[in-house]
């Protein structure tokens, strides 16, 4: 999956001077807000640790750097971590990998961010228990994934996803972001991952699925269907739970 995504390195270059990719400018314009706001909510103070999980091409990371955070950047692809590398100040900690190589690393967490990832990695469970881990205690996780009825919508009328199919306890699909790259997707609902998470002492804070804007639609040439929010943005505290609370 690692050489898919390199490949795709430069459709989610979000540096460019002239437009940026619909499919990466989607997470901007739309998703970040959001994520934007949870991040206000919870943290009243900008200068702690966050990791951004799957980072790219590292805009998001940009953005959390600028607003005082401290940054771990990481991703699978190292193509996207060359073009993050490149455009962001030396201060963003970049690293390729993924979890397993994080099961090492010698800090901890206040705030994990993960921005279009996890609808792409199918034992996410080994990944949560990992960001237990990594999470001070009342950290924050929040995450953006597609809306599993834009998955299905797409996919009955046979735009960018192939047939939904059964994978292990799952559904599960293929995105067509590229000429001949697929990369399989797995499809969880808000319950699914509010069953993961709380297997790990996780509390749920949030959940939205911010729809579609005019602007958007207009500006980046997005055709039907956009009645349906494409992304579905979830927050989780970490709680751990002593038998006085
Ligand atoms: C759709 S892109 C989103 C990138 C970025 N978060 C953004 O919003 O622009 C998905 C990213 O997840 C990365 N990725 C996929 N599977 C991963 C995994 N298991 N661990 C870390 N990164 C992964 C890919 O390399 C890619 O950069």
């Amino acid at each position: 999956m690692k050489e898919s995504w390199d490949k795709l390195a430069n459709k989610f270059n979000t540096h460019k001077d002239d437009e940026i990719d619909p499919g990466a400018a989607d997470n901007i314009v739309i998703a970040w807000p959001v994520i934007l706001s949870e991040i206000n909510k919870n943290f009243k103070q900008n200068n702690n640790e966050v990791l951004d999980y799957g980072c790219g091409t590292g805009g998001f990371s940009n953005k959390l750097n600028s607003l005082g955070f401290k940054v771990t950047g990481m991703d699978i692809s190292n193509e996207m971590i060359n073009i993050a590398k490149s455009n962001s100040p030396k201060e963003i900690d970049y690293l390729v990998g993924d979890t397993s190589k994080l099961k090492n690393i010698n800090k901890k967490f206040d705030l994990i961010v993960s921005i279009m990832v996890f609808q792409f990695i199918d034992d996410i469970q080994k990944h949560v228990s990992i960001f237990n881990e990594l999470l001070n205690k009342n950290g924050i996780l929040i995450f953006a994934v597609f809306n599993p009825e834009i998955i299905k919508q797409y996919s009955k009328k046979g735009i960018d996803f192939a047939k939904i199919e059964k994978y292990k306890d799952i559904e599960m699909s293929n995105i067509k972001l590229k000429k001949n790259i697929l990369i399989p997707v797995y499809i969880r609902s808000e319950r699914d991952y509010k069953n993961i998470f709380e297997k790990y002492s996780f509390i749920h804070k949030f959940t939205e699925y911010p729809p579609f804007t005019e602007e958007f639609v207009k500006k980046y040439g997005w055709t039907d269907p956009y009645d349906v929010p494409e992304f579905m943005i979830m927050t989780f505290e970490k709680k751990e739970l002593y038998n006085n609370e």
